[in-house]
């Protein structure tokens, strides 16, 4: 595993324009990953995750009202600041590539599965027809799909099998990093673990590099390295996996994992009281502070800083020392 960084996430925001304001989806986020690392973004609906991915492949939609901060891919350069042109032709698809929340239920219904996992070999890599499908067919083999499928239509297949041909159209551009926007939430739990199998497969063998979105923790345990634990746009949490699960020092990481049903043990899972914030009008100092049970006078006042409590486990929370292995009992 090379120690040099793949991905470096600085200050990256990302507002959308609506009737009411801006919609703070994605507001100054840091991270970095990587080669071969596989990061994992926790957080409830609506805490900007996708938007996070967005920014960081540049498919951005119409009203985007601020995006601003730096991604910096490889050597490719910041995509922030570079031309769409260069992003088309440098990065997306071919460095970054991304499956799409709810990617899956929007294929094509009237193209063939195997012509649109060809598309972009031929849009993107001026393949010929014949040459994409010689790809596409190893691409497939790849994901554990049998070659019929090639001429099948999306409808003609079942929802493991759609999801791997939309995992198939990510990889068929080699691409080093893959985001995967919840790949399996619309699944059964046997098709999602053969889907979780697969994704260990593949990154193993091409030692790919993931950031994997999803709103279960202990799913985000079977593929993370390092954690970030989104909440209103921000990054409340983030470290290694060991230290966010059996360390985790913020008090909505320790709310979120006691939320987590666990097989083998009696206690009822306990839900988190209160609803996340409107991302057009959020709570002044820390987002989390109107549901926190530790919240005092300075919560309400100060932003916390993401701040390192050692060994790059970053937290943002004003009593972080004091709450780290929660004086509420964790574990
Ligand atoms: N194009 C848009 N215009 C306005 N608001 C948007 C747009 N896209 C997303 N939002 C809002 O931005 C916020 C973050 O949304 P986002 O989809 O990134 O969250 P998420 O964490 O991926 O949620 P989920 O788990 O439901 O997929 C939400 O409040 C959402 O309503
Ligand atoms: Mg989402």
């Amino acid at each position: 595993m090379k120690m040099t960084a793949l991905l470096s996430v600085s200050g990256l925001h990302l507002y959308y324009r609506t009737s009411r304001g801006p919609v703070r989806a994605v507001d100054g986020v840091s991270l970095e990953l990587k080669e071969g690392e596989t990061l994992a973004v926790v957080g409830e609906s609506g805490s900007g995750k996708s938007s996070m991915a967005y920014a960081i492949i540049r498919v951005l939609p119409r009203n985007v009202q601020r995006y601003c901060g730096s991604v910096v891919f490889d050597d490719a350069g910041d995509i922030v600041s570079m031309d769409e042109e260069s992003v088309r032709r440098k990065v997306r698809w071919k460095g970054i590539s991304m499956v799409f929340q709810g990617a899956m239920n929007s294929l094509n219904p009237v193209v063939k599965v195997g012509e649109q996992i060809m598309e972009p070999l031929i849009i993107h890599l001026g393949y010929t027809k014949e040459g994409a499908r010689g790809e596409a067919a190893r691409a497939m083999v790849d994901v554990g799909l049998p070659d019929y499928v090639m001429d099948r239509y999306p409808h003609e297949l079942s929802g493991g099998m759609k999801q791997r041909a939309v995992i198939s159209m990510a990889l068929v551009m080699k691409p080093k990093l893959v985001i995967l926007d919840e790949p399996t939430s619309a699944l059964d739990v046997m098709t999602q673990a053969n889907i979780m199998n697969l994704l260990k497969r593949l990154k193993r063998q091409y030692g790919l590099s993931y950031i994997f979105i999803t709103h279960d923790l202990a799913l985000a345990s079977e593929l993370a390295d390092i954690v970030a634990i989104m909440y209103a746009g921000k990054i409340v949490e983030l470290g290694s996996a060991e230290d966010v699960y059996l360390r985790p020092a913020h008090p909505y990481t320790q709310k979120l994992l006691r939320s987590v049903p666990l097989l083998r043990e009696d206690r009822e899972p306990e839900f988190i009281p209160g609803a996340p914030p409107d991302l057009v009008d959020p709570p002044p100092g820390c987002r989390f502070h109107p549901r926190c049970p530790y919240a005092k006078e300075i919560c309400r006042r100060e932003e916390p800083e993401l701040k390192d409590m050692g060994g790059e486990h970053m937290v943002a929370c004003h009593f972080t020392g004091e709450l780290r292995g929660g004086a509420d009992g964790l574990g």
